[in-house]
């Protein structure tokens, strides 16, 4: 079982992807194996909560869901909540995130959305018994500068982020 970052913004010029590649380049500085899975590379169909279980892309990405120890789930914040393509692929992939340990990398338009991610994470912790990560990165344009994440706290954060999913991994033997 290895880590997985997950990038779930299909914008091409994505903030939380950014977020997402420092995260995945801080495990492999550390010499950690960590997938990583963007959902603007795979085409999955919205979830009917019927055929759409068997479709052979939404299989796919459920069982790399389901091999993951640690999650990292970066998503773009839209009308007070993660995107539809975050929200589709727990609506695909279910009871495969059965007691993960999730962290949240957000990117949003503005200070005030900071709650927002709330309500997926109550719904990964009462519904799937997944361990939320009770330290987010919550970032706006103003962390990013010319294709990169610039903010140097965004930085610290990310690797305390990633520290933290490793001691929970380990501490829960994951
Ligand atoms: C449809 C839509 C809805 C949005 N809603 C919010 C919102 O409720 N709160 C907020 O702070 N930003 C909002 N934004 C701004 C995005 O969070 C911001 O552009 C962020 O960078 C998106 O992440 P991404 O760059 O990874 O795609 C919205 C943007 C779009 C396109």
């Amino acid at each position: 079982m290895s880590y997985l970052v997950i990038s779930s913004s299909l914008n091409p010029k994505s903030l939380s992807r950014l977020l997402a590649l420092t995260a995945f380049n801080t495990f492999k500085k550390k010499g950690v194996f960590a997938e990583w899975l963007d959902l603007a590379d795979h085409s999955i169909p919205f979830c009917d909560g019927d055929s759409t279980y068997k479709n052979p892309a939404a299989k796919n990405l459920r069982e790399k869901v389901q091999n993951a120890k640690g999650i990292l789930f970066a998503v773009p914040i839209y009308n007070y909540d993660v995107n539809a393509a975050a929200k589709n692929l727990i609506e695909l992939t279910g009871d495969a995130w059965t007691n993960k340990v999730v962290g949240f990398l957000c990117a949003a338009g503005g200070k005030s959305s900071y709650m927002s991610v709330m309500g997926l994470a109550n719904s990964l912790m009462l519904d799937f018994r997944c361990l939320i990560i009770p330290r987010f990165i919550y970032s706006t344009s103003e962390d990013f500068t010319e294709g990169k994440v610039t903010d140097p706290q965004v930085k610290d954060r990310i690797s305390e982020l990633i520290k933290e999913l490793e001691r929970l991994c380990m501490t829960l033997n994951q």
